[in-house]
């Protein structure tokens, strides 16, 4: 299963999301690739970190790729590996598109307080588009950084919902410390200790919907 994870906003939760369901379906098994196809490169940054500090190393590999090289190199890699996580950068770039042409999902963290509808609608626009060259493309977006008390998440999850191109996920992920702990870590949010049971819970029911629900 080929899995980008993108969007057009910067800070919304893509490497996040990315290096966890990474780190999570290459421990359950799974030979995985995670490719970096943003040019800030924080996914690799993540990787070599977690190469030094887990002894067994990271426990997938990983890359780096641009521009159309995205579609070519994926394409050949992807017979190779079980599951392939591309993290993508904050903008509509050549990587991304590439990534979409060959991606079974689309996985669009959406921030509720950044409540920017044009945004959605870009990302549908772009999914239509890609669509014509791969009409298999499932796009979901789900809500990060979720606020634990107000009407926020409510509104956010409406307008997704309402967003044509893009299905609503309903596995938020909070506003939590951990996450953001466990990434400076090289870690997995699952893997932090002391544990944040609910930061696990929320991460593992977004894994078990992309990999276990989904599933293509
Ligand atoms: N649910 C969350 N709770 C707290 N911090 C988060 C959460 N998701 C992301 N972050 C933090 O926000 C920042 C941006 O996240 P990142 O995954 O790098 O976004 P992107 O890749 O979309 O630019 C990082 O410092 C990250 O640790
Ligand atoms: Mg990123």
């Amino acid at each position: 299963m080929i899995i980008v994870v993108g969007g057009i906003k910067g800070g919304s939760g893509k490497t996040t999301v990315a290096t966890n369901l990474a780190v999570i379906r290459a421990k359950k098994g799974s030979d995985l690739l995670l490719i970096d196809a943003d040019d800030q490169e924080t996914s690799s940054d993540f990787t070599i970190l977690r190469n030094e500090q887990q002894e067994s190393g990271a426990g997938y590999t990983s890359i780096k790729l641009t521009g159309a090289a995205v579609r070519t190199e994926t394409k050949k890699l992807s017979s190779k590996y079980q599951d392939i996580v591309i993290d993508t950068g904050g903008r509509d770039t050549t990587s991304q598109r590439a990534a979409l042409t060959i991606a079974d999902i689309l996985l669009v963290p959406f921030v509720p307080r950044s409540f920017d509808v044009w945004t959605l609608e870009k990302v549908s626009t772009l999914v239509s588009e890609l669509k014509i060259v791969n009409p298999n493309l499932q796009a979901s977006a789900f809500i990060n950084r979720a606020d634990s008390a107000g009407r926020d998440n409510q509104l956010a999850a409406e307008i997704i919902r309402e967003t044509e191109e893009l299905s609503f996920i309903d596995t938020p992920l909070g506003s939590r410390k951990a996450f953001s702990n466990a990434a400076a870590r090289g870690l997995a949010v699952t893997e932090l200790k002391p544990l944040d049971k609910k930061a696990e819970r929320e991460m593992m029911n977004l894994y078990r919907y992309i990999f276990e629900i989904i599933k293509v």
